[in-house]
């Protein structure tokens, strides 16, 4: 029987996805090209059985992966995502775009991700806590402040980060601030870490109008994904002057081209855990069928959600001009090109959502030297981190005469590669 390796793609995975990704950067690595499989293959993948005791007595068992997909620019950085269809492929797949990222924003770090398959809202605070415990002592022998530090992402919180730092602390006997990001401020978090992607997503999105021409002032955005991400992003575009004109998250689609109230919204959101039953309000929004929000007629669309949303039907049906993929790997390729054809500038995930892993790093540093900064500050050097990376990007899409997706991977790949080269193959 031939059976497949673990590295075989699923046909439309954010795995085949990121692969795709990585064969249209080859052209652009000169002589690195040789250390390009490099890329295609996961350095290291834990799979952890999670027994936990329920509140009702019963016993019952989670799926858990820790996956180190590149560590040769530094130890691996990545989430931890808690949601039902998490799968080692898309852990994989989150894990390897997390070692794109951070390179090219240039942190010293490789890439990783973790995940558990749970809807964690199915479980009592309790249980939260047991799962996410048991979990971090199983994965508790890769991970470490010099080894891979796990962050917030769909699904996990602060807490879920304190509940991390507590157990790996407890595990090693001395409090290990550095072992997570995204904690709470008065455990070693930082400032800023809870925006920082909503935050990256609209300084990068702020450029590209800049060079575009469009004025952020009166322009029109969509959000898919009211969580961390989208809400931050959805909330700085409106202070700049924007029209929030429609939000899709997993409880429905909510419509209004004279604009949505935040300030109505957000105490919804809170209430209700989505954006699903907000109709009316002092501007009159309106409840839409959830596939029509991808003919909403807007200039800026952020997909905030999870992968694989943009497919070559949507990709056609889009009336944005700009998209900042907040989220990982909302686009498929196919769409991809789709979009460049019609002239739709795509601001890919691995320098748009950049902003919460920059700020990670900043809470790793402010962790190491227990001295922390200021709000202002960390929006400070994470507006220059950004603007910066995203220039020197540009630059190479200009040169090559290719997509930002493509140009962000040829200034990372060069940089990862160049670790690996250097570093040498051991033995
Ligand atoms: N949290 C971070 O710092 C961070 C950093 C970089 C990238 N990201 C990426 O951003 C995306 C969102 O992450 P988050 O941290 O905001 O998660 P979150 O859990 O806070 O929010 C997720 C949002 O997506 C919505 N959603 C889920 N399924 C949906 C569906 N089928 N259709 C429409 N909406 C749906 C949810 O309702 C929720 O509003 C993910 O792709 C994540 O990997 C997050």
């Amino acid at each position: 029987m031939n059976m497949l390796s673990y590295i075989q793609p699923t046909a439309h995975s954010a795995w085949s996805t990121y692969l795709s990704q990585v064969d249209r950067v080859v052209p652009y690595l000169g002589p690195l090209a040789r250390w390009a499989e490099t890329l295609k293959r996961p350095k290291r993948a834990l799979i952890v059985d999670i027994p936990i005791e329920m509140d009702d007595g019963s016993v019952r068992h989670f799926e858990g992966y820790r996956v180190q997909h590149n560590l040769s620019r530094g130890p691996g950085k990545g989430g931890v995502r808690y949601h039902p269809q998490v799968t080692l492929e898309e852990v994989m797949a989150l894990s390897a775009w997390m070692t794109v990222k951070n390179a090219a924003v240039n942190l010293p770090y490789g890439g990783a991700k973790g995940g558990i398959r749970v809807d964690p809202k199915q479980l009592s605070i309790k249980e939260l806590e047991r799962m996410t415990r048991r979990y971090t002592s199983e994965i508790g022998i890769i991970i470490g402040p010099q080894q891979d530090i796990p962050a917030p992402d769909v699904g996990t919180n602060a807490q879920i980060m304190a509940w991390m730092m507590d157990t790996y602390s407890m595990n090693v006997g001395a409090t290990a601030s550095g072992v997570v990001t995204g904690k709470p401020v008065h455990l070693g978090g930082s400032l800023g870490r809870v925006k920082a992607t909503g935050r990256g997503v609209f300084v990068t999105g702020r450029e590209a109008a800049r060079r575009l021409g469009l004025n952020i002032n009166g322009a029109r955005v969509a959000v898919q994904g009211f969580g961390n991400v989208g809400s931050a992003a959805a909330e700085l575009f409106v202070q700049a002057g924007a029209t929030l004109v429609a939000v899709q998250d997993h409880t429905g689609t909510i419509a209004n081209p004279k604009g949505l109230d935040l300030a109505e919204l957000m105490p919804v959101v809170r209430r209700d855990g989505g954006v699903g039953a907000f109709t009316g309000g002092n501007t009159g929004a309106e409840r839409i069928d959830d596939e029509a929000f991808w003919d909403v007629d807007c200039d800026i669309l952020i997909p905030a959600a999870l992968e694989g949303q943009i497919d070559e039907g949507r990709a056609r049906r889009i009336r944005a001009r700009l998209v900042l993929e907040g989220a990982n790997g909302p686009t498929l390729p196919e769409a991809d090109d789709l979009l460049a054809d019609r002239g739709v500038l795509v601001v890919p995930d691995v320098i748009c959502n950049a902003g919460g892993v920059t700020v990670s790093y900043f809470e790793w540093v402010q962790d190491f030297s227990s001295f922390f900064w200021t709000e202002d500050e960390i929006n400070l050097r994470l507006d220059k981190i950004m603007v910066e990376a995203l220039r020197r990007i540009w630059d190479t899409a200009d040169r090559h005469q290719i997509t930002l997706r493509t140009a962000t991977f040829a200034v990372a790949c060069e940089r990862i590669l160049m670790a690996r080269q250097e570093r040498g193959l051991y033995p």
